[in-house]
């Protein structure tokens, strides 16, 4: 079978700079997956190391001072690949893509909302815009929506402006909005950490509910390693905007080969090991972007460190489908 067929979104080769009055900030830098038709990929690593701002990109959402460097990623249509980053930010086409086929639960869903208009409001002319519905049967939809996200009252509460909402509420308007037009590809960043244990199952079913039925593929962004291994088909680990590992869950999960991915795992808490002991964190802070090392990002807080770690790792396939940018696996590096 042709692989690349089925993949819905292929990122290649991507890299994204802030242009700050500091310096110039690589917050995404050599980043290449695929995100397949009808499955789920994680994203993970700790805090800044470029999750978001990958997303974001997705979505055609790179402000100032952000800028793409490099890189495309393409949506496949039935007519063809289309290539996102040359589409106009605020033009028709990509207005047609945002919430039709590409959705995105953002991590700040208070400021992502627009304030001035009720959160119903928003989910209907979402769903208006792609679906030709009345205002009465997309409100209708907007309700239905609200309920199934566990938000109370939502007859009432669809027409409270964002303000009025807790953070919580928020991100469950912000989700069922996310659900509203059916997109083929859901970007969930951080979907479920404003929410109590309850809601946050509630909300995953749902999420895999619309992916088993719309047949929607999920880029999946949280620190819960439990979530991931439930939701999460494929896994891209992250360091320093760069992509240090990826492969099958399961492998990844099992035989972590990037010594980052091994302290990753080792440092979150994790349902099937005991929380009776401390967990080893990792060693060493991650440097700020003005100062990368050269060669692997990891280097200086790396448990394994060698010579040739100044420079910059090759990604190694460790095996079928799973990759590892880490000199360790390179057999013969001559
Ligand atoms: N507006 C901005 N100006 C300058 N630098 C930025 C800006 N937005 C992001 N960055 C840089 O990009 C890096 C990656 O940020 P990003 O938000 O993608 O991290 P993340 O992996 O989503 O982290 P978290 O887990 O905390 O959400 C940050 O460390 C920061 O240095
Ligand atoms: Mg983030």
């Amino acid at each position: 079978m042709n692989k690349a067929r089925d993949n819905l979104l292929e990122i290649n080769d991507l890299a994204i700079a802030f242009h700050t009055d500091d310096g110039l900030v690589p917050a995404v830098s050599d980043v290449s997956f695929s995100v397949p038709a009808c499955k789920t990929v994680a994203l993970l690593g700790e805090s800044g190391c470029g999750k978001s701002v990958t997303a974001r990109a997705i979505m055609n959402f790179i402000e100032a001072p952000g800028r793409l460097e490099k890189g495309s990623i393409r949506l496949r249509r039935d007519e063809g690949w289309v290539s996102i980053l040359d589409l106009n930010k605020s033009g028709e086409e990509m207005r047609r893509i945002r919430w039709k086929e590409i959705s995105m639960i953002f991590q700040d869903p208070m400021n992502s909302l627009t304030p001035a208009y009720t959160v119903g409001d928003q989910i209907v002319e979402a769903i208006r815009l792609h679906r030709k519905l009345s205002e009465e049967e997309a409100r209708q939809i907007a309700i239905d929506l609200l309920a199934e996200v566990g938000v109370p009252a939502p007859q009432r509460r669809v027409d409270d402006y964002p303000h009025q909402m807790s953070g919580g509420m928020c991100q469950r308007a912000m989700i069922a909005m996310a659900l509203s037009c059916n997109p083929r590809l859901i970007i969930a960043d951080e979907p479920t950490t404003a929410l109590d244990v309850t809601i946050q199952a509630q909300v995953l079913e749902l999420l895999r509910k619309t992916q088993r039925v719309h047949e929607t593929s999920i880029l999946l962004i949280t620190h819960d390693m439990g979530v991931v291994a439930e939701m999460a088909d494929e896994v891209v680990v992250m360091y320093l905007g760069r992509i240090v590992e990826k492969g099958p869950v399961r492998e990844v999960f099992n035989h972590p080969k990037h010594p980052y991915t091994q302290r990753l795992f080792a440092s979150v808490p994790r349902p099937d090991i005991s929380r009776d002991t401390d967990l080893p964190s990792i060693p060493g802070a991650v440097p700020d972007h003005l100062h990368i090392p050269e060669g692997c990002p990891f280097r200086g807080r790396c448990h394994e460190e060698m010579k040739i770690c100044a420079r910059a790792p090759v990604e190694v396939t460790v095996s079928p489908e799973h990759t590892a940018a880490c000199w360790l696996h390179l057999e013969d590096d001559s």
